[in-house]
């Protein structure tokens, strides 16, 4: 993987995608990018409800949303994105 990436990935910490699945999904990101050395290249961030929690669990990376996400398909989300982005 490049260190020349930089990005942001967000995640929604509100109250219904934390319990959805983003609780879980915050620590696998969280080993994602130490594994792979890009702590320093990529902000991760929480923040309040995205006010989309029908669609939830929240993500978005690089300014792109995904919704619906599962945490045990997470690095596949992860993988796709830098794939294709
Ligand atoms: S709690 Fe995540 S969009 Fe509302």
């Amino acid at each position: 993987m490049s260190q020349t990436l930089t990005g942001e990935i967000v995640i929604c910490m509100g109250s219904s995608c934390f319990s959805r699945g983003n609780k879980h999904s915050l620590e696998l990101i969280k080993n994602y990018l130490k594994e792979r050395g890009l702590e320093d290249t990529f902000r991760f961030r929480g923040a309040h409800c995205f006010g989309d929690c029908e669609l939830g669990p929240v993500l978005i990376i690089d300014g792109i949303r995904y919704t619906k996400v599962q945490s045990d398909n997470i690095t596949e989300l992860l993988d796709n994105h830098f794939a294709n982005h």
